[in-house]
């Protein structure tokens, strides 16, 4: 029974501490993004600010001067369409203006996702 206990304990301890992991290293991904992107303030760059971005609907930033291909995909921003424009931009919304080739590795697109969850609050 403690022996149990014990277990459960400590498969939720590391459960915590991969998710914090993922989050720090989807920090760093965010490296790739942040040239053009805020993240934490609505302030636009080269690109859109990201604030709330889960929700969001694409092409939605009144006083960002978005393609046309991005305002009109009709795209509402969640876990499942992020990871398709992130990891190939171009093949997902032909013509979007977003010069960023992608990522390809999952896990560093998964965890940029988890970061994104925690950041663009
Ligand atoms: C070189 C600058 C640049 C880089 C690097 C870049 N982006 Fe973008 N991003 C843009 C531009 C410009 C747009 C607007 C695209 C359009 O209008 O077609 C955009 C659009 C977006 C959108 C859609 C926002 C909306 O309001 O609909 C998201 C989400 C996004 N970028 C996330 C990211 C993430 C995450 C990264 C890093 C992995 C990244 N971008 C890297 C410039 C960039």
């Amino acid at each position: 029974m403690i022996k149990k206990t014990l277990l459960a304990i400590l498969l939720f301890v590391s459960n915590i501490n991969f998710s914090i992991a993922d989050i720090e290293s989807g920090k760093k991904v965010f490296n790739k993004c942040k040239s053009c992107h805020s993240i934490k303030q609505e302030k636009n760059k080269l690109g859109p600010h990201l604030v709330k971005i889960f929700g969001r609907k694409a092409g939605s930033i009144e006083n960002f001067k978005y393609s046309s291909a991005l305002k009109d995909s009709g795209i509402i921003w969640s876990e499942e369409t992020l990871k398709g424009y992130l990891a190939n931009p171009r093949k997902y919304i032909p013509g979007t203006k977003m010069s960023f080739a992608g990522i390809k590795n999952t896990d560093q697109l998964n965890h940029l996702i988890e970061y994104l969850k925690k950041d663009s609050n």
